[in-house]
């Protein structure tokens, strides 16, 4: 799979570049700095974005910045809110993280919470291929569970001290669910087991915000990454940060994977290497 992920890149990069600049309207001349994701992610797609990039930077003869993809999933809140600053809380959900951060300053990232299994995109992906959804999923369970009752077919609710999350229990928990309803299970039990895998998912990611928050109080939140397009989560996250302060969301399109948020997050600051790291953190 990262084999044909990097080769798929390799193929496709050069053909999105010139739809995204003929899409934009823009010509190299208008560009000032370019920015390339160095990490974490899959090792051979990183290394055929930095190649692309360092070709594009030595050709256009223009400055590379290397960027942390979450931090460019935090700094994609910033696109639609001009006037977003730190400090901030941040809340990082995609498909390999659960992290939450605090900002004190553009470029510093400290992390007060991770998850110590799953990340809530796994989370979702893996329900939602046991409930049949194909991969990944979280798009598809959030559709179906919104035709579902959380209450008919309740799950447990993780909880961990402190500000870890965990979500192999919940997981667990579903997989035995589905497997005593057997050959009985409808349409219907699909839908309330994706609500209520949800609903278990989304509270305990906001129960642990919502701590975060009371322990560091700050004027602004961000709630990003894939996850943060998740309908319950963006209804829940308003209603749990209420007016202690105020929260910012991307909007869909800016929440899963995208380049914007990467040239944001490399728009602010020095030039950083662009060097693959192949590490999984904030660095
Ligand atoms: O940030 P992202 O696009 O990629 C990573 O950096 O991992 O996040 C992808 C994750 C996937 O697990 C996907 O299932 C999940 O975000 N996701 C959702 C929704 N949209 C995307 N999960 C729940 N509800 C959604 N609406
Ligand atoms: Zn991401």
């Amino acid at each position: 799979m990262p084999e044909l992920a990097a080769r798929d890149h390799l193929e496709r990069l050069p053909g999105l570049l010139d739809l995204a600049l003929r899409q934009a309207a823009v010509t190299p001349a208008d560009v000032d700095k370019l920015a390339v994701t160095r990490g974490p992610g899959l090792v051979g797609c990183l290394l055929v974005g930095v190649g692309v990039g360092e070709g594009l930077a030595a050709a256009w003869d223009r400055p590379l910045t290397g960027v942390n993809h979450l931090w460019g999933h935090i700094y994609a809140a910033m696109l639609t809110r001009p006037d977003l600053e730190p400090p901030l809380l941040g809340l990082v959900v995609s498909g390999a993280h659960s992290d939450l951060v605090r900002m004190p300053e553009h470029g510093r990232f400290e992390v007060i919470g991770r998850t110590r299994d799953d990340a809530a995109g796994e989370a979702f992906d893996k329900a939602a291929r046991m409930l049949g959804l194909g991969f990944p999923g979280g798009p598809a369970l959030d559709r179906l569970a919104r035709q579902g009752d959380p209450r008919r077919q309740p799950l447990p609710r993780p909880s961990l001290p402190g500000l870890e999350y965990s979500f192999s229990g919940l997981k667990t928990a579903l997989l035995y669910r589905l497997r005593d309803l057997g050959d009985k299970v409808t349409e219907r039990d699909r839908a309330d087991l994706a609500a209520a895998f949800e609903q278990s998912v989304v509270e305990s990611l906001l129960a642990k915000l919502d701590q975060a928050l009371d322990d560091n109080p700050v004027g602004e939140v961000v709630v990003a990454g894939g996850v943060a397009a998740n309908s319950l989560l963006r209804r829940r996250a308003a209603e749990v940060v209420g007016g202690r302060a105020r929260l910012t969301l991307p909007p869909l399109e800016l929440c899963t994977d995208n380049a914007a948020m990467i040239a944001a997050a490399g728009s602010y600051g020095p030039i950083r290497p662009a060097d693959v790291d192949p590490s999984l953190g904030w660095d």
